[in-house]
């Protein structure tokens, strides 16, 4: 029997309306609405994609969305100026920075210079740190928090399973082996140096893909049942001459006739990515303004 798709496109589509309410009740208890403030540097065609999508939900979720488009020779101290006004700016509870910068700025001199209660990325080494550590002050980066929405709601109780996680980036390998360990699984971080790699997915209860190679994973490295999620989304050509299309880390076609359960790509991880910026924005929110986290996110 063919694993169960795990939906990512609808439990994003709740966790965005259930921010969306809860981002109604925001504005009405302290008279203005969550803010968030993104930054783009230059005109990368996929970064322009990417900001419009995240201004849009944001905007469809009833937050304040302030964009700030910089020229590609923007200098790193305006851009370090820019951010320490949006630090400094009471109606922006978050700051959005998009990367890649271009090559005469130090992206984590940006990064450190945004305030990491501001840091709705999570990318801040203060908010690494927090991660790390268990604070649950932390803002953690979207991408793993979005895999550990959809983990939780397919499997419930994560503790005592072994999680393989392919991929140490600090944008999702790393925060994604930490939010595990937080969950008490047993997890084991894999990268391009591990030796035997299909063997040691063989032995995961969840197996985390984000190297961003396509379809690297194959059925063959799937213990039967295991709950697969996948990150990658690269694009490769298609069967028409001229057309691409979109296909994960893990070879799906071979992956769901193994595994309990699975994430395609498109529609499994890439929909919680925004939805948990959402969610950050509005955590961000509620603490600078004082009240209680929201319940439910
Ligand atoms: N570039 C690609 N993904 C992201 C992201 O999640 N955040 C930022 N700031 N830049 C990105």
């Amino acid at each position: 029997m063919p694993a169960r798709r795990i939906d990512g496109k609808a439990a994003a589509a709740a966790l965005r309306e259930r921010v969306g309410h809860l981002a109604s009740f925001f504005s009405a208890s302290t008279g203005r609405p969550a803010g968030l403030a993104t930054v783009l540097v230059g005109e990368d065609p996929a970064s322009e994609v990417y900001i419009r999508s995240k201004r849009a939900a944001t905007a469809e979720a009833g937050m304040e969305s302030v964009h700030h488009a910089l020229s590609a020779d923007t200098s790193e101290a305006e851009l370090l100026a820019l951010v320490e006004r949006l630090n400094a700016d009471p109606a922006v509870d978050g700051i959005l920075v998009q990367l890649p910068l271009p090559g005469h700025m130090d992206s984590a001199r940006v990064i450190a210079a945004i305030d990491p209660d501001k840091d709705v990325d999570g990318f801040h080494v203060v908010n690494a740190g927090r991660l790390a550590v268990g604070d649950p002050a932390a803002l953690v980066p979207c991408t793993p928090l979005g895999c550990l929405h959809l983990l939780k709601a397919e499997l419930g109780d994560l503790s005592g399973r072994h999680a393989v996680v392919i991929g140490r980036s600090n944008i999702v390998g790393k925060p994604m082996a930490m939010l595990l360990l937080g969950e008490s699984c047993t997890v084991t971080i894999a990268h391009s140096r591990t030796r035997d790699l299909p063997a040691l997915c063989r032995e995961a209860d969840i197996l985390v893909a984000a190297v961003g190679r396509p379809e690297m994973v194959r059925g063959e490295w799937v213990k039967p049942g295991a709950t697969v999620i996948d990150v990658g989304i690269n694009r490769v050509p298609g069967v028409e001459p001229g057309k691409s299309r979109l296909v994960g880390d893990v070879a799906f076609a071979e992956a769901e006739q193994v595994a309990g359960a699975i994430t395609p790509v498109p529609g499994g991880v890439g929909p919680m990515t925004i939805a948990m910026l959402l969610r950050n924005t509005l955590v961000a929110a509620h603490r600078r303004a004082g009240l209680a986290a929201p319940e439910g996110l």
